[in-house]
Order: structure tokens, then sequence, then C-alpha cells
């Protein structure tokens, strides 16, 4: 019954939240390619893990598409700020596609690490989720070389060739309390474990989770905005539940159960990396339909950091 939503109601807004800089960078890159170059630009896989930001970007002329198979040649091509192995660059080349990489400069950093690591004839353990992109094209550079684990258990029983040879790498959106384990794990067997100064998680997710985790406590249910396949976003709904809140995470307004709002009376909202602000404003619209609401912002609004574009689209 929806008349169990009706009701006043705090809003905790979380910061920072929505977009990150190479989030940013990944849009612009094939707005601008449209610019220049016009429809239809190709892009290899979701531009960036959301619902909403890849439907507007193909009404504007972008087509997406899973491998550059797909591609017709001579095109041009955007690779997604998930990164690719070095085998989709390699087939984009044969293609003779036309390519602007808009891998976050965050994740290249990564693919360096682990060639470097490897090169050395090192066993990476890349610490991630085997099935996500980012992931994908990270083993690719060493394929063979890296083992993927993804929690503290699979690190206490991996297996390697030489224990004395091993160095980890980790995928950009992971939470950063869990991580943090599995490193202690591999750090226990493998005493020479060689690694980044301090972890691979990018300062947007964690900037994300602390602003998450900050207003978890005082919130009768934590919205997430964000798409299910955006690893970041669904590491807030955790990291919120961990801290003691219920969350939801949704890719619109429309999609909030309104059950989920009986007697919610303070609700935490943020969004994951991937996904736009304005779907935070198109929330707090929706729940004040309801009832009046008070809208606090808390924590840090602004991150200065910003990645130049690619080359291709970066000349006046
Ligand atoms: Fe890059 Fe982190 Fe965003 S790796 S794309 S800055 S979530």
């Amino acid at each position: 019954d929806w008349r169990a939503a009706v009701g006043d109601r705090h809003i905790l807004l979380a910061g920072p939240r929505s977009f990150c800089a190479g989030v940013e960078r990944a849009i612009e890159t094939v707005e601008r390619a449209l610019e220049r170059f016009g429809a239809p630009v190709y892009v290899r896989r979701q531009i960036v893990h959301n619902r909403y930001v890849v439907e507007d970007l193909e009404r504007r002329g972008a087509v997406f598409v899973e491998e550059v198979d797909a591609v017709p040649e001579g095109s041009l091509l955007v690779l997604a700020a998930h990164g690719v192995a070095p085998a989709v660059r390699a087939e984009a080349a044969a293609r003779r596609l036309r390519v602007v990489d808009a891998t976050c400069p965050l994740v290249a950093k990564v693919h360096q690490e682990v060639r470097r690591y490897a090169a050395r004839d090192d066993t990476v353990v890349l610490i991630g989720h085997a099935e996500h992109e980012e992931v994908v094209g990270t083993i690719g550079e060493a394929p063979g070389q890296v083992l993927v684990v993804s929690t503290p258990d699979e690190a206490a029983t991996v297996d390697v060739p030489d224990p004395s040879r091993v160095a980890y790498a980790m995928q950009t959106t992971l939470a950063v309390e869990d991580a943090a384990e599995t490193v202690a794990v591999l750090r226990r067997r493998f005493p020479g474990l060689k690694g980044p100064r301090t972890d691979d998680i990018c300062y947007a997710t964690s900037n994300r989770q602390a602003g998450v985790r900050r207003i978890a406590r005082q919130s009768d249910l934590v919205v997430v905005l964000g798409s299910q396949n955006s690893s970041n976003s669904r590491r807030l709904a955790e990291v919120a539940e961990a801290a003691g809140a219920p969350a939801v995470l949704i890719d619109t307004a429309s999609e909030l159960p309104l059950k989920l709002l009986a007697g919610a009376t303070t609700i935490g909202v943020t969004a994951g990396a991937s996904a736009p602000p304005a779907l935070v404003d198109d929330l707090v619209r929706c729940l004040s339909g309801l009832g009046s609401v008070t809208v606090t912002e808390t924590g840090e609004t602004t991150e200065d950091i910003r990645f130049v574009l690619p080359k291709e689209v970066n000349q006046p």
C-alpha cells in the first residue's frame, strides 16, 4: 500500500557521491568523439557501468558492441573506462580501427603494475571479481601468470608455483576493508610479497565508501543509485549494510520499492561513481512528493581530481 510510504522525511546525502574523474573523462570522450567525428561512434562494452548513461549516449549516436569483431573495418572505436586486455587492442589494430582509449588512468596504472611484476617472473595474485570486465582486462596483461582471488578464504588457499615470487594487485573498486584483510592473508603466507605502496583501490571508491559509512548509522534506509553491474555501487550498498543500515541499489528513483519507505524517516542517499548526479536529484524530488523533506549534505562534496582527455579528442 503506497499510503504507508507517505511521510515527512530527513534526507542525508553522502559526500562525495556520483561521478568520479575516470567516469567523467570516459563519457566526455564519447561526447567529443561524436561531435568531432560524427555518429556512429562505436564503443566496446558499456562505456561505464550505468544503464542511464549508456542509453543517453545511444540516443546521441554511440553504438555499443560486445566485441571488436562487431565493428566495421576502419571505424572509430572507443575503449571503455574499465580497460581491456592487450589482445583486444591487437584485434582492433588488425581491423584497422581508429581507437580512442577511455580506460581510466587509475586502471591503466594497475595494468602497468601487473606487467612489471610479470616481467620479473612473479605470480600476480589479483584481488577482485573474476568475471568483472576490469579484472578480465587486467588478467590479459599476463595470461597464465595472474591468479584471481576474491576473498580472504581464497587467498588462504591460492596455489602458486613459487611462494617466494609472489606479487599482488587489485581491482580498483573493491571494499576497502575486505581487500585489506585479503592482503593480510597473502602477506602471512608469502613473506616476500610485493605490491602497490598502499593499495589499488581508487580515491573515488574509498571516498564514496567513507561517505556512505558516515551516514549509514543515522539512516533507517540507505538508497544507492547505481546499476547492478557496477562494482563500486554494489560495494556502497554492502558498506552501508555492514554499518547497520538496510540498503537498496536501484538505477532510478522509479525502482525504489515503496514498502521500504514505510516507517523510514531518515533516508541516506548516495550514488556510485558511474551514476549521474541528476539521478540523486530525481530521487529527492520523488521523496518530496510523499511528504515534506529536509535535505542535509554530509562529508566532502568536491574532489579536485581531473584527468586529461585522450589526445584524439583533446585537441582544439
Ligand atoms: Fe577510475 Fe576509480 Fe572512477 S578507477 S573510473 S576513478 S571508480
